[in-house]
């Protein structure tokens, strides 16, 4: 029987960089990228549009058992309206996190989340990664930043995307999110005991890719 391909999990809160490094480590890697966050913002875009309210955990498990999203260089489809940018908005990631809460839809994503462990790698990241989705991962990091160096990150990812943002809501709104992340009890946000820890604030994208990249290399040190 072949080995099961890799996992490099990266999790942390909402705009610790995790996607940007995630992504390139997987391309340094000839990897396959997934980010879990875009699952549970399509489920959220998806509800909002159907009318299914975030607190019917039944129904939005429903929803998220019938998602069939299409990943494309870069871009994401579902039922072939391109909604990219519409899920990168503040409330449909506000909404994200209130879909999430519910065992019953973490677990409806579970397949969709482990079928792309495919050959010859994979790099996910998300906030339950390394804990719940793929708990024999070769790798696991945890990455934080403070929420000022966040929100001015999420503040200039909107920007460029032309939605109005302003770092003082964009600060209350990261607070809101890591406390409901955190507080749930269905894969609460919280490094895997055997996670590598890592500080993004004062460090630039490359400087923390090396970093994610010197660990792989050496798994299987120590
Ligand atoms: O990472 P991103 O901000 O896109 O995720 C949106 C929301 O989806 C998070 O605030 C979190 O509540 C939820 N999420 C999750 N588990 C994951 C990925 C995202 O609960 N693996």
């Amino acid at each position: 029987m072949s080995a099961a391909p890799p996992v490099i999990a990266i999790d942390g809160p909402t705009a610790s960089g995790k996607g940007t490094i995630a992504e390139r480590v997987a391309g340094s890697l000839g990897f396959h990228y997934l980010d879990s966050g875009a699952l549970y913002r399509l489920l959220a875009w998806r509800a909002l549009a159907d009318g299914v309210r975030t607190d019917d955990g039944p129904a939005l498990a429903a929803v998220a058992s019938a998602l069939e999203p299409r990943f494309r260089a870069g871009r994401v489809e579902l039922d072939g309206v391109d909604v990219t940018d519409a899920i990168r908005r503040e409330e449909i990631g506000r909404a994200a996190s209130q879909v999430a809460v519910h065992p019953a839809v973490r677990q409806a994503l579970l397949d969709l989340q482990r079928a792309r462990r495919r050959p010859p790698g994979l790099v996910a990241d998300g906030r339950d990664m390394g804990t719940v989705v793929f708990p024999d991962a070769c790798l696991k990091v945890y990455l934080t930043a403070s929420v000022a160096a966040r929100a001015e990150r999420r503040h200039k990812q909107l920007i460029e995307k032309g939605f109005p943002a302003n770092i003082d809501l964009l600060s209350q709104e990261l607070r809101a999110r890591d406390q409901r992340d955190s507080e749930r009890t269905a894969s609460p946000l919280k490094p895997a005991e055997d996670a590598y820890q890592l500080d993004s604030s004062g460090l630039a994208i490359d400087e923390v890719v090396a970093q994610v990249l010197d660990w792989y290399a050496r798994r299987d040190e120590g």
